[in-house]
């Protein structure tokens, strides 16, 4: 019987390559996508319950947010990991403020830097900088690793960086996540339909011979990011803009979770 479990939400896999090699170093783990439809195990009999996901602008992505309202108060020791590509002003705070508010103590948070998915505003790395940041997160691997064995506590304070993420954190301004609408798939599609496997939440569905997004996107950018043709673009933001998917993992694999 495993005694530890991490949930985990990934776009375009660096939270799923992060998952993987967390569980792998701590042993004794299972690992449930949170964005699959399979009914949650009970979590009666973990020590240890860990979360893993990107930021996004600046705090959780909504399905996240969602996820940790409903998660039970165990007494479990309960750790978090956000990967992210930049900046995370307060987002690891405003996830120990979103369990606190389901009484939840979190026990343990931090953050690992991966490659920048975020090509709506920024631009995916070199593959210089692509490397560099895999192999740091190889040490940052086997020091969080360490510290969820030993149970150690690791605890974020609502910081001048919390403060200058608020305004765009707002519940508000992540309605831009929804816009589906603006996905354009240009003549270079060769209905492969990956973009449609790929899509965590089931966004995107084969109707007639077009492919169509609906109303539920979550804004990992997988599918934009794991097109063959680099025909699905965001509006004009992403064109000629360099795709990106974790090296370390094969994208298919996330949905087996
Ligand atoms: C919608 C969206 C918003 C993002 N916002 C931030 C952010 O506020 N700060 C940051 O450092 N990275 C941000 N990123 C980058 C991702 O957090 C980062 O690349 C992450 O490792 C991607 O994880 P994944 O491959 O598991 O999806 C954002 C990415 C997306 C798609």
């Amino acid at each position: 019987m495993n005694e530890n479990i991490i949930f985990f939400f990934s776009g375009t896999g660096n939270s799923f390559d992060i998952t993987l090699r967390i569980s792998k170093q701590i042993g004794n783990t299972d690992i449930f996508n949170i964005a699959s439809d399979k009914i949650l195990p009970s979590l009666d009999k973990y020590k240890r319950i860990g979360l893993i996901f990107p930021v996004y602008g600046f705090t959780m992505p909504n399905i996240v947010s969602k996820f940790i309202s409903n998660i039970p108060n165990n007494n479990s020791y309960y750790f978090c990991i956000v990967t992210l590509g930049a900046f995370a002003l307060g987002a690891m705070y405003r996830t120990f403020e979103a369990f606190g508010k389901i009484g939840i103590k979190l026990n343990y948070i931090t953050n690992i830097y991966m490659p920048e998915n975020y090509i709506l505003f920024s631009k995916v790395p070199s593959d210089k900088i692509i490397k560099a940041h895999l192999k740091n997160s190889i040490n940052r691997i086997k020091e969080i690793s360490t510290d969820i064995i030993s149970n150690n506590e690791k605890i974020t304070q609502k910081n001048i960086f919390y403060i200058m993420g608020k305004h765009f954190a707002s519940s508000e301004s992540k309605k831009w996540a929804l816009i589906s609408s603006n996905f354009i798939i240009n003549n270079d599609c060769i209905k492969c339909k990956t973009c449609i496997k790929t899509c965590p939440v089931e966004n995107i569905k084969p109707v007639n011979e077009n492919i169509v997004f609906g109303q539920n996107c979550e804004c990992c950018l997988a599918c934009i990011h794991v097109c063959p043709k680099q025909a699905i673009n965001y509006g004009s933001k992403t064109i000629g803009k360099k795709r990106y998917i974790n090296p370390n993992i094969n994208i298919a694999d996330m949905k087996t979770y």
